[in-house]
């Protein structure tokens, strides 16, 4: 092989270097889209929008906000799903919310939320329904088998009687705990 030929602008120089430029821009694309993913899945990322709603006060206020086990559940943790695929389209769907703050009138305002809050919170349970709660039981490991000891018996005998039922007697975890984060409205 004639080595001069690769730094020619041969035929063989242009394949290389399109070669190159193709490694090259996967790279960058690959940790592009890492970063951009995890930089968008951050509270901050969720709070541009949602930043004159209550929300995060309430997540903090709530046993999920680190009182007794100091881990505050990020809103990710809750809303997005973890496997790769999933993520992406979850994030579409995410983006569409780009279009409703653009056009929603008031969105981000607190009004706005108290108004439509039994709307979006049953948007938001239909995700948990779909998932079967996989976010919650991505955390809570232990509700079904091998229970901890320190489970309050009550709940024990719940998830118990609720892990033998078939099919769509099975209940999924926000059917019983809805308002985990935040209080689920009344009306
Ligand atoms: C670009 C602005 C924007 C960003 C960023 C944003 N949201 Fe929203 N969100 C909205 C709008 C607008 C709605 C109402 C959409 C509608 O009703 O059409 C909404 C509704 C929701 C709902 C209720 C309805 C549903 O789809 O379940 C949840 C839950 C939610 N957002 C969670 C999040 C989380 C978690 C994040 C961060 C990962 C986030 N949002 C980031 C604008 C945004
Ligand atoms: C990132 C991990 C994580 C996720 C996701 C998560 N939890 Fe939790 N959950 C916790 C921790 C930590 C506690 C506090 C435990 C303690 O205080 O000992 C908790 C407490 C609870 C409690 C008891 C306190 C209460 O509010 O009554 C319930 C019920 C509960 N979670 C249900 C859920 C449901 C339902 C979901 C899904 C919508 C969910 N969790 C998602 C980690 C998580
Ligand atoms: C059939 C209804 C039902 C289903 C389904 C259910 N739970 Fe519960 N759960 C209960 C009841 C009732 C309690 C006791 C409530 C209390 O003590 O305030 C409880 C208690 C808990 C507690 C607190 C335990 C303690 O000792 O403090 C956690 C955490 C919890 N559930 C998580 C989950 C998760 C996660 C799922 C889904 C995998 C789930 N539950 C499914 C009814 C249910
Ligand atoms: C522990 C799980 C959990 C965490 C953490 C969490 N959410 Fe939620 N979220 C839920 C559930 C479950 C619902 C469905 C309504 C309900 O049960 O109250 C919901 C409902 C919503 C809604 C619809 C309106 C409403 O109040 O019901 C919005 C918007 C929302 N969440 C945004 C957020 C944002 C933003 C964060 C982070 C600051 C966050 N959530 C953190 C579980 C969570």
């Amino acid at each position: 092989m004639n080595w001069r030929a690769l730094f020619k602008p041969s035929a063989k120089y242009s394949i290389i270097v399109l070669i190159l430029v193709g490694v090259v821009a996967g790279v960058v694309g690959y940790f592009a889209t890492q970063q951009t993913l995890h930089a968008t899945s951050q509270d901050a990322f969720c709070m541009t929008c949602h930043s004159h709603h209550s929300l995060k006060d309430e997540v903090l206020a709530s046993a999920h906000g680190g009182g007794r086990a100091g881990v505050t559940v990020q809103c990710q943790d809750c809303h997005l799903p973890h496997g790769p695929v999933d993520y992406l389209i979850k994030k579409i769907i995410v983006s569409k919310d780009l279009y409703g703050f653009l056009t929603i009138k008031d969105f981000n305002t607190q009004k706005w939320l108290d108004e439509n809050r039994r709307e979006q919170a049953d948007t938001a349970l239909a995700y948990f329904k779909a998932t079967d709660s996989a976010n919650c039981q991505h955390c809570h490991t232990r509700i079904y088998e091998n229970q901890p000891d320190t489970m309050k018996r009550m709940a024990k005998m719940m998830h118990s009687r609720n892990a033998k039922q078939e099919g769509a007697k099975r209940k999924t975890c926000i059917d019983c705990h809805k308002g985990v984060a935040h209080p689920y409205p009344k009306k």
